[in-house]
Protein backbone atom coordinates (compact mmCIF):
# COMPACT_ATOMS: atom_id res chain seq x y z
CA UNK A 1 0.00 0.00 0.00
CA UNK A 2 1.28 3.34 -0.96
CA UNK A 3 -0.06 6.80 0.74
CA UNK A 4 0.02 9.94 -0.24
CA UNK A 5 -0.37 12.96 2.07
CA UNK A 6 -1.43 16.33 0.10
CA UNK A 7 -1.11 19.79 2.51
CA UNK A 8 -2.66 22.93 1.22
CA UNK A 9 -2.88 25.86 2.78
CA UNK A 10 -5.49 27.72 0.75
CA UNK A 11 -7.88 24.59 -0.01
CA UNK A 12 -11.53 25.50 1.37
CA UNK A 13 -12.72 23.45 4.65
CA UNK A 14 -16.52 23.89 3.93
CA UNK A 15 -18.57 22.70 0.82
CA UNK A 16 -20.04 26.61 0.56
CA UNK A 17 -16.63 27.79 -0.46
CA UNK A 18 -16.17 25.22 -3.50
CA UNK A 19 -17.51 27.87 -6.48
CA UNK A 20 -17.70 27.43 -9.94
CA UNK A 21 -14.78 28.62 -11.00
CA UNK A 22 -12.34 26.00 -8.91
CA UNK A 23 -9.30 28.43 -9.42
CA UNK A 24 -10.87 31.10 -7.19
CA UNK A 25 -12.15 28.31 -4.98
CA UNK A 26 -8.83 28.53 -2.54
CA UNK A 27 -7.07 26.29 -5.52
CA UNK A 28 -9.48 23.50 -5.41
CA UNK A 29 -8.56 22.97 -8.82
CA UNK A 30 -5.14 21.76 -7.73
CA UNK A 31 -6.51 19.35 -5.43
CA UNK A 32 -8.62 18.13 -8.00
CA UNK A 33 -5.39 17.19 -10.01
CA UNK A 34 -4.13 15.91 -7.47
CA UNK A 35 -6.98 13.23 -7.07
CA UNK A 36 -7.07 12.06 -10.41
CA UNK A 37 -3.28 11.82 -10.44
CA UNK A 38 -3.43 9.52 -7.07
CA UNK A 39 -5.56 7.31 -8.72
CA UNK A 40 -6.59 7.63 -12.44
CA UNK A 41 -4.94 5.08 -14.67
CA UNK A 42 -6.55 4.42 -18.23
CA UNK A 43 -9.43 2.54 -18.04
CA UNK A 44 -8.43 1.75 -14.40
CA UNK A 45 -8.90 3.16 -10.59
CA UNK A 46 -5.66 2.29 -8.43
CA UNK A 47 -6.73 0.30 -5.70
CA UNK A 48 -3.21 0.18 -3.72
CA UNK A 49 -3.29 3.57 -3.21
CA UNK A 50 -4.46 5.84 -0.09
CA UNK A 51 -4.69 9.72 -0.07
CA UNK A 52 -4.83 11.75 2.79
CA UNK A 53 -6.14 15.89 1.55
CA UNK A 54 -5.23 17.99 4.25
CA UNK A 55 -7.27 21.11 3.86
CA UNK A 56 -5.84 24.69 6.22
CA UNK A 57 -8.02 26.94 4.36
CA UNK A 58 -10.98 29.31 5.45
CA UNK A 59 -13.56 28.66 6.90
CA UNK A 60 -12.94 25.88 9.34
CA UNK A 61 -9.44 24.32 9.36
CA UNK A 62 -8.09 21.75 9.23
CA UNK A 63 -10.24 18.79 7.64
CA UNK A 64 -8.44 15.44 6.88
CA UNK A 65 -10.55 14.05 3.72
CA UNK A 66 -9.00 10.30 3.12
CA UNK A 67 -9.31 8.19 -0.06
CA UNK A 68 -9.73 5.04 -0.74
CA UNK A 69 -12.06 5.04 -3.35
CA UNK A 70 -13.78 1.33 -3.57
CA UNK A 71 -13.83 -0.20 -7.03
CA UNK A 72 -15.52 -2.98 -6.20
CA UNK A 73 -19.25 -4.22 -6.03
CA UNK A 74 -22.66 -2.09 -7.21
CA UNK A 75 -22.35 1.38 -8.17
CA UNK A 76 -24.26 3.78 -6.27
CA UNK A 77 -25.08 0.75 -3.62
CA UNK A 78 -21.35 -0.48 -2.50
CA UNK A 79 -19.04 2.26 -4.25
CA UNK A 80 -19.76 5.55 -6.11
CA UNK A 81 -18.84 6.61 -9.49
CA UNK A 82 -15.81 8.14 -9.75
CA UNK A 83 -14.82 10.31 -12.93
CA UNK A 84 -12.37 12.72 -13.59
CA UNK A 85 -15.35 14.86 -14.16
CA UNK A 86 -17.10 14.66 -10.56
CA UNK A 87 -14.17 15.03 -8.29
CA UNK A 88 -14.83 18.45 -7.52
CA UNK A 89 -18.42 16.93 -6.24
CA UNK A 90 -17.19 14.51 -4.36
CA UNK A 91 -14.78 16.60 -2.53
CA UNK A 92 -17.98 19.30 -2.08
CA UNK A 93 -19.93 16.68 -0.77
CA UNK A 94 -17.29 15.13 1.40
CA UNK A 95 -17.12 18.86 2.67
CA UNK A 96 -20.69 19.34 3.39
CA UNK A 97 -21.65 16.11 5.21
CA UNK A 98 -18.11 16.64 8.25
CA UNK A 99 -19.83 16.21 11.65
CA UNK A 100 -18.03 17.60 14.69
CA UNK A 101 -16.19 14.83 16.42
CA UNK A 102 -16.39 12.06 14.62
CA UNK A 103 -14.54 10.64 11.21
CA UNK A 104 -17.35 10.33 8.88
CA UNK A 105 -17.59 7.73 6.08
CA UNK A 106 -19.30 10.13 3.11
CA UNK A 107 -19.51 7.50 0.09
CA UNK A 108 -17.70 3.82 0.39
CA UNK A 109 -13.63 4.58 1.09
CA UNK A 110 -14.21 8.62 1.38
CA UNK A 111 -13.60 9.53 5.08
CA UNK A 112 -13.63 13.14 6.59
CA UNK A 113 -12.71 14.36 9.70
CA UNK A 114 -11.18 17.50 11.87
CA UNK A 115 -7.59 16.74 11.87
CA UNK A 116 -4.42 18.63 10.83
CA UNK A 117 -1.65 17.84 9.13
CA UNK A 118 1.35 17.70 11.71
CA UNK A 119 -1.37 15.58 13.88
CA UNK A 120 -1.87 12.77 10.27
CA UNK A 121 2.00 13.00 9.58
CA UNK A 122 2.81 11.85 13.36
CA UNK A 123 0.28 9.45 13.38
CA UNK A 124 1.85 7.74 10.42
CA UNK A 125 5.17 8.13 11.90
CA UNK A 126 4.29 6.39 14.62
CA UNK A 127 2.78 3.37 12.89
CA UNK A 128 6.05 2.90 11.47
CA UNK A 129 5.58 4.23 8.20
CA UNK A 130 8.48 5.59 6.05
CA UNK A 131 8.06 8.90 5.24
CA UNK A 132 9.26 10.64 2.45
CA UNK A 133 9.15 14.38 1.92
CA UNK A 134 9.03 15.82 -1.81
CA UNK A 135 11.45 18.34 -2.10
CA UNK A 136 13.87 19.76 -4.74
CA UNK A 137 16.84 19.52 -2.28
CA UNK A 138 15.89 15.63 -1.27
CA UNK A 139 17.76 12.61 -1.99
CA UNK A 140 17.25 11.37 -6.18
CA UNK A 141 14.07 9.23 -6.34
CA UNK A 142 16.00 6.87 -8.86
CA UNK A 143 18.85 5.95 -5.88
CA UNK A 144 16.89 6.55 -2.45
CA UNK A 145 15.66 3.48 -0.80
CA UNK A 146 12.07 3.54 -0.66
CA UNK A 147 10.88 1.26 1.88
CA UNK A 148 7.54 -1.11 1.55
CA UNK A 149 4.09 0.88 2.19
CA UNK A 150 5.69 4.12 1.88
CA UNK A 151 4.00 7.48 2.38
CA UNK A 152 4.98 10.50 0.02
CA UNK A 153 4.23 14.00 1.35
CA UNK A 154 3.46 16.89 -0.51
CA UNK A 155 2.53 20.68 -0.75
CA UNK A 156 0.37 23.23 -3.29
CA UNK A 157 1.17 25.48 -5.28
CA UNK A 158 2.38 27.64 -2.20
CA UNK A 159 4.86 23.95 -0.86
CA UNK A 160 4.73 22.10 2.49
CA UNK A 161 4.03 23.99 5.71
CA UNK A 162 7.46 24.90 7.06
CA UNK A 163 7.00 25.26 10.75
CA UNK A 164 5.31 22.19 11.05
CA UNK A 165 7.64 20.23 8.21
CA UNK A 166 10.50 20.96 11.26
CA UNK A 167 8.44 19.49 14.04
CA UNK A 168 8.44 16.30 12.32
CA UNK A 169 12.48 16.57 11.76
CA UNK A 170 14.28 13.42 11.58
CA UNK A 171 10.83 11.45 11.00
CA UNK A 172 11.02 11.45 7.37
CA UNK A 173 13.73 11.31 4.34
CA UNK A 174 13.58 13.84 1.98
CA UNK A 175 12.86 12.94 -2.06
CA UNK A 176 13.56 15.13 -5.41
CA UNK A 177 11.72 13.97 -8.63
CA UNK A 178 14.15 16.11 -10.35
CA UNK A 179 15.62 19.59 -11.32
CA UNK A 180 12.78 21.48 -11.79
CA UNK A 181 9.31 22.45 -9.61
CA UNK A 182 6.76 20.14 -11.07
CA UNK A 183 2.94 20.96 -10.33
CA UNK A 184 1.56 18.59 -7.11
CA UNK A 185 0.12 16.50 -9.64
CA UNK A 186 2.89 16.19 -12.08
CA UNK A 187 5.14 14.85 -8.79
CA UNK A 188 2.57 12.11 -8.33
CA UNK A 189 2.65 10.96 -11.41
CA UNK A 190 6.44 10.24 -11.09
CA UNK A 191 6.11 8.98 -7.74
CA UNK A 192 3.65 6.55 -8.98
CA UNK A 193 5.73 5.34 -12.24
CA UNK A 194 8.50 4.93 -9.86
CA UNK A 195 6.80 2.83 -7.31
CA UNK A 196 5.08 0.92 -10.48
CA UNK A 197 8.27 0.13 -11.99
CA UNK A 198 10.09 -0.99 -8.08
CA UNK A 199 7.16 -3.23 -8.00
CA UNK A 200 7.45 -5.09 -10.98
CA UNK A 201 11.31 -5.15 -10.35
CA UNK A 202 10.59 -6.74 -7.17
CA UNK A 203 12.47 -3.97 -5.78
CA UNK A 204 9.78 -2.84 -3.07
C1 LIG B 1 4.08 23.42 -7.40
S1 LIG B 1 5.10 22.68 -6.19
C2 LIG B 1 5.20 23.95 -4.97
C3 LIG B 1 6.03 25.09 -5.33
C4 LIG B 1 6.18 26.06 -4.17
N1 LIG B 1 6.46 27.35 -4.69
C5 LIG B 1 7.28 25.62 -3.21
O1 LIG B 1 8.20 26.38 -3.02
O2 LIG B 1 7.24 24.51 -2.65
C6 LIG B 1 4.05 21.53 -5.40
C7 LIG B 1 4.74 20.44 -4.62
O3 LIG B 1 5.33 19.52 -5.53
C8 LIG B 1 6.48 18.95 -4.96
N2 LIG B 1 7.57 19.13 -5.93
C9 LIG B 1 7.62 19.96 -7.00
N3 LIG B 1 8.76 19.82 -7.66
C10 LIG B 1 9.48 18.87 -7.00
C11 LIG B 1 10.76 18.28 -7.21
N4 LIG B 1 11.56 18.64 -8.19
N5 LIG B 1 11.15 17.31 -6.34
C12 LIG B 1 10.35 16.93 -5.31
N6 LIG B 1 9.14 17.46 -5.08
C13 LIG B 1 8.71 18.41 -5.91
C14 LIG B 1 6.75 19.64 -3.62
O4 LIG B 1 6.35 18.82 -2.57
C15 LIG B 1 5.87 20.88 -3.70
O5 LIG B 1 5.38 21.22 -2.43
Amino acid sequence: MREIVYYSRTAPTAGSYIKENLQDSGRIDIAIHTVIAAFFLSHKIRTDMKLHLCFAGPPTPPRHLELMPVTEGKTGIDKIYLAKTNVSAVLKKMLYKHKEGEKREVFPGFWIEKKGFLELANELAREGRPIYALDPNGEDIRTVEIKENPVFILGDHKGLPGKELKRLKKLYTPVSIGPKTYFASQTIAIVNNELDRREVEGRL
